[in-house]
């Protein structure tokens, strides 16, 4: 059920006493924090048990907040001009260091800001005043949770509260852009290379350099059981998710064909197909195009390659 704005004026207050707070957004949910505690901060980092050297992104209300954060360059105002509040993260040279602090940037000159589109996401941040540190809600490693009762159930144990958004339109995690030297395209996301391209030119790819892009690193977005990719059949022992027509129900990602349904389906699809009782998760082939892209990047970490 929608927060009330009593509920939103409560999660502000816990976030201002040093909690943590589930979010949800348009892209997936989040476990947010006041991003100057550097104690909130490092709550979050131990509910997720993720590595301190995967910086994390500085939520904002509007482009006014980001100014304060984080150095806008002309591409940078024409990106945000594009797609803000929307499912982009951009990486920039960090202005005001206090306001996000040094352990949420893992000690980087740099600060990755995103200001999202969500209702419940802009109230909250109305409320609280300032930019709120929120990684995706599940454990390190984890698919991301689309859905309260999936975040709640990776790290609702941690949480002061927990804001009710309903299932993510998106269900992939916001593009990453950097914005350093050349424009670097770091996670591919809803905010498609054409689109940003189309604005500030080619992109290069992600350097290995784990300085630069540290979420690089891990395998990521994986569900317990094996991930098999570009499945035709399905082997015996495995549950297969299937992609357009032709494939069988419930798990098929989108019987349509639709990579926008799919996206928004994957998450909840892998865990499902952990509790199916199967072996292994056999994926049908996605195509690479637009969305797919995303798409085929975290199935590729879901299955242990990185790149
Ligand atoms: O859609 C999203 O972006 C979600 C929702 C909750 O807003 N949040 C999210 O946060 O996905 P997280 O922490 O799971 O992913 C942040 C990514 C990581 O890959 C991290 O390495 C990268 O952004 N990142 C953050 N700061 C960075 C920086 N200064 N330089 C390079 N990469 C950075
Ligand atoms: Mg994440």
């Amino acid at each position: 059920m929608t927060p009330t704005p009593h509920q939103i004026e409560e999660a502000a207050a816990a976030l201002r006493a040093g909690g943590l707070v589930i979010l949800p957004t348009e892209t997936v949910y989040g476990l947010a924090a006041d991003a100057g505690d550097a104690r909130a901060v490092a709550r979050v980092y131990e509910a997720k048990g993720r590595p301190s050297f995967n910086p994390l992104i500085a939520h904002v209300a509007d482009l006014a907040t980001a100014r304060r954060v984080a150095r806008f360059d002309g591409r940078a105002e024409a990106l945000a001009a594009a797609f803000w509040p929307g499912p982009l993260t951009l990486v920039l040279p960090a202005a005001d260091t206090a306001a996000v602090c040094d352990l949420a940037r893992a000690g980087l000159d740099t600060v990755a800001v995103r200001s999202p589109g969500h209702p419940v996401a802009q109230a909250l941040l109305g409320s609280f005043g300032g930019p709120l540190v929120a990684p995706s809600a599940n454990r390190s490693g984890r698919p991301s949770p689309t859905t309260l009762a999936d975040a709640v159930a990776e790290t609702g144990a941690a949480a002061a509260a927990a804001l009710d958004g309903g299932a993510c339109r998106i269900g992939l995690e916001s593009t990453v852009v950097a914005l350093l030297d050349r424009p670097r395209l770091l996670r591919p996301g809803a905010v498609t290379r054409a689109e940003i391209e189309a604005l500030v030119g080619p992109l290069a790819e992600a350097e290995a350099d784990a300085r630069r892009s540290p979420g690089r690193l891990a395998r990521h977005y994986a569900p317990d059981l094996p991930v098999r990719l570009n499945a035709t059949e399905p082997r015996d022992g495995e549950v297969w998710l299937g992609f357009g027509p032709g494939f069988p129900q419930p798990l098929n990602l989108s019987p349509a064909g639709d990579l926008a349904e799919a996206a928004a389906n994957l998450f909840s699809f892998l865990r499902a197909a952990d509790a199916s009782g199967a072996r292994a998760i056999a994926v049908a082939p996605i195509p690479d195009t637009g969305l797919g892209e995303a798409i085929n990047d975290r199935l590729r970490r879901a299955a242990g390659f990185v790149g």
